[in-house]
């Protein structure tokens, strides 16, 4: 075992970043090759079908890889997917010594990797800022670890709590907006409940200049609500498909015929609700690692209740609006039988006029 450098695996992080939201069904990771006590390459994965993180940063260090400290903010893969098994590359580079931030949750790789290297003569030190390894990523390590996505539970909200304006209309400014695109840029899917879309009629698109991302929209329309006139279906498919939760024997008129729609049948719990373990548990089914809940009154507090929720995101707009048709920011228990429940480590952070609170759940992945 050696002793990673921190500051190099804190540079890889931030190349990591580079690739988040682009990499599904991959990680996003990020790499750098040290040499002589310097980065001597520096590498991200930009999605499917490009290489590796470890890859990139080992051909951008070329001969200076001989010899060298790899960070790397996961596991290497030892698998053949698109590319090849990361390893054989970096056996190959002659690199002296690897860091990983954490092991890779994929139960193809999961620890393989390492004792490769290993095996190859190559000591590996795993868990060098791996919370901050995790948070490069969350949504891939929930995938695996906890088997089903990462819930990403998000609300805008007056200082008095309301989630509905009285003349209706947006309740944040611009910049508040564009910070809520860049979330759902990071996601897989969107999801919404069949009320809030015959309320609102949202598009539930990426909408940020000069990006465009194709995400699953997810509505829970229990009470079959939704008509496939709504402005959700006319964005489909080119900003993804949208793929609905009803009981069983809902009526499908409207919905039914469409390649980029799927009516997805569940029976409803004995409250008359969609059970949204097992809802997680069919978009796990079908690839989804990074949910995005823009919900609010009983539905929000069903996920919390449940422990289904991986961050939470409240903005809050400096507006008073007193009494307004729509439900409470959050209604109903939070915890099973009661009691709040505490946002360890959250962050403020300003946006425009507004201000954006978000925290990670205490029960969220922890390291390796
Ligand atoms: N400010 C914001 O960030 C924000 C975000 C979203 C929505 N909104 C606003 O809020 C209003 C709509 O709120 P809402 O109707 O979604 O909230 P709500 O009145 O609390 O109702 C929750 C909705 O989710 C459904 N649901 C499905 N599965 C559920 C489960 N397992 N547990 C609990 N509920 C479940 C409910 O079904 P049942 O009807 O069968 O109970 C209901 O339709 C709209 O006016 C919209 O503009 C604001």
């Amino acid at each position: 075992m050696w002793t990673p450098d921190p500051t190099f695996m804190q540079a890889a992080i931030e190349e990591a970043l580079k690739g988040a939201g682009r990499t599904h069904p991959n990680p996003s990771v990020g790499a750098a090759v040290v040499s002589g006590g310097r980065i001597v390459g520096l590498g991200f994965h930009e999605g499917p079908g490009h290489p590796h993180a470890e890859v990139a940063a080992l051909r951008q260090a070329g001969e200076r890889s001989r010899g060298a400290d790899l960070y790397v903010t996961l596991e290497p893969c030892c698998t053949t997917g698109r590319t090849g098994p990361c390893t054989a590359a970096v056996i190959a580079a002659g690199v002296a010594r690897v860091a990983a931030a954490t092991l890779d949750p994929n139960p193809n790789v999961d620890g393989a990797g390492v004792r490769e290297l290993q095996a190859a003569g190559i000591p590996v030190a795993v868990g060098c800022l791996a919370k901050e390894g995790i948070g490069v990523d969350p949504a891939y390590h929930t995938f695996y670890r906890k088997g089903r996505p990462h819930v990403h539970l998000k609300w805008a909200q007056t200082l008095d709590g309301r989630v509905v304006l009285p003349g209706g209309g947006y309740i944040t400014g611009p910049e508040a907006r564009l910070k809520v695109h860049m979330e759902r840029y990071l996601a897989d899917a969107i999801l919404v409940s069949g009320t809030t879309v015959a309320a609102d009629d949202p598009r539930l698109t990426v909408r940020l200049p000069g990006v465009s991302k194709a995400l699953t929209r997810v509505v829970l329309d229990n009470r079959g609500l939704l008509t496939g006139r709504e402005g959700l279906f006319a964005t489909a498919p080119e900003h993804g498909p949208v793929w609905v939760f009803r009981p069983p024997g809902s009526p499908t008129d409207g919905l039914g015929s469409r390649p980029e729609v799927s009516v997805i049948e569940m029976p409803l719990d004995s409250d008359g609700r969609l059970p949204l373990a097992e809802v997680l548990h069919a978009l796990h089914e079908r690839g989804i690692m990074g949910v995005y809940a823009e919900a609010v009154g009983r539905l929000a507090s069903a996920f919390l209740r449940e422990g289904l929720v991986d961050r939470v995101s409240v903005y809050l707009a400096p507006l008073l609006a007193g009494t307004t048709p729509g439900p409470a920011a959050l209604e109903g228990h939070v915890r099973p039988g009661g009691g709040a429940r505490v946002l360890g480590q959250p962050r403020w952070e300003r946006a425009g006029a507004d201000w954006v609170v978000a925290a990670d759940l205490e029960d969220s992945c922890s390291p390796d």
